[in-house]
């Protein structure tokens, strides 16, 4: 086969076959092909697009060009949920101990912060200790005992999407459908998952301002989960404000006990709820989503979806009293409002933005996170606020970044007329 003649193909939008796609993906993983190759081929799918038969075989030769995890041999249902991002979004550290609760395993292979928005994998290393590492044999032990995880993507799990995404990355070809599709699932279904929810989120803080500009995305997945034979329901979430009441790595390790406790925010509360109750019916643990939505309000109330999550969190190595020591004395700064308004709404992502300024994610990949830092919300869209009154409190270790991270945060408030 010859690498040349899949560029021409690809060129003249003519479509690829399955050993072409093959052949493409084996050779990035070898080396057999110059970089200068494999981004002419990104850019020539960027620009001509790919079928839903040639998007198959795209995850399915980037996900067998690496480990898979099954852990389907434990009898249980295999689920996951993905999202596409947003700010304040802890759902899946709310999501996992809910699903534990109804006997389905979540082995949740998760990322970090991307842009403006945050990471799980962020959000989970402000807890002291917690391993997002872990070898074959103590996944084995973790999805065994206490039958959910979330891990980083070790080098293992798809390295040709490793490769691929560095130079999409560089060459301006992230934005593909097709591209999207097959990173995202050759690292999903490389779960050995029976069910995947997709957290599609629309709106100012999002990738996506319209489900319009997402359709074509979820047509694809579905398509390619279909012949995985893999159950996915992609659910557009509204993402014109911040989700919850905080933003930022160990703030929202706080709201999500809290959540946990009982005390969940609304907007929160509706996304959780939907997607959990997605996840119960797509596993055929319960019969529809009214049904499941009182099972999941029961194992709120009695105490078992937090005890679940201290479980995992402790299985893992995490330590949350010893975090709580450690980010207790975290210098704050309250932004006070400059009239009397009310809140319309946010541009949500220039919240994530001045969470960033703060500290609390990367403005290069080799920043430093500051755990500590963030945004706690006082007043959301819809709230009035009187001249001078508190409105949100910023968290960061160097005080400095206080000045900037206002400026942006006020300017990321849109008040009623
Ligand atoms: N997340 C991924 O993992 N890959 C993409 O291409 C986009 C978002």
């Amino acid at each position: 086969m010859n690498i040349y003649k899949i560029l021409q193909k690809k060129r003249d939008k003519l479509e690829l076959t399955q050993e072409e796609i093959s052949f493409f993906v084996q050779s990035t993983i070898d080396g057999n092909i110059s970089r200068e190759q494999i981004a002419a081929l990104l850019m020539a799918i960027c620009i001509n697009g790919m079928s839903e038969g040639e998007t198959f075989a795209l995850t399915q030769a980037m996900l067998y060009s690496g480990a898979q995890l099954d852990f389907r041999y434990i009898g249980k249902p295999v689920a996951d949920k993905h999202s596409t991002g947003g700010v304040g979004d802890k759902i899946s550290l709310i999501l996992l101990p809910i699903l534990l609760s109804f006997d389905v395993v979540v082995p949740m292979i998760s990322g970090r912060g991307l842009g403006h928005t945050g990471g799980t994998i962020d959000k989970l290393e402000s807890i002291i200790g917690y391993k997002v590492n872990l070898s074959q044999e103590e996944m084995k032990h973790q999805m065994e005992t206490i039958g959910g995880m979330i891990v980083a993507q070790s080098e293992d799990i798809a390295p040709a999407d490793r490769i691929i995404y560095s130079i999409r990355d560089i060459t301006a070809t992230v934005e593909s459908d097709t591209l999207i599709t097959a990173s995202i699932l050759s690292k999903k279904l490389a779960e050995g998952l029976d069910a995947l929810v997709l957290d599609l989120k629309i709106g100012s803080g999002a990738f996506y301002q319209t489900f319009e500009q997402a359709k074509n995305l979820v047509r694809l997945m579905e398509a390619v989960c279909s012949n995985f034979g893999v159950r996915f329901q992609a659910i557009p979430t509204n993402m014109n404000n911040p989700l919850g009441n905080y933003v930022g790595n160990w703030l929202e390790v706080v709201e999500v006990q809290n959540c946990l406790r009982g005390d969940f925010p609304e907007d929160l509360k509706v996304i959780t709820f939907e997607l959990a109750s997605e996840l119960l019916v797509m596993c055929n643990i319960f019969e529809n989503k009214i049904i499941a939505i009182n099972e999941i309000e029961n194992v709120l109330a009695s105490g078992r979806a937090y005890d679940n999550f201290l479980r995992w969190i402790a299985s893992q190595g995490g330590n949350i009293p010893l975090s709580e020591k450690e980010y207790a004395n975290t210098p704050i700064y309250i932004v006070s409002s400059e009239r009397d308004a009310k809140i319309k709404g946010f541009q949500t992502k220039e919240i994530g933005y001045a969470a960033i300024e703060l500290g609390a994610g990367r403005k290069v990949a080799n920043d430093q996170i500051d755990f500590a830092a963030g945004i706690k919300l006082l007043k959301k869209n819809g709230d009035s606020c009187v001249k001078e009154e508190p409105i949100a409190v910023l968290f960061a270790r160097d005080k400095a970044k206080f000045e900037t991270a206002e400026k942006m945060f006020k300017n990321a408030i849109i008040w009623e007329n």
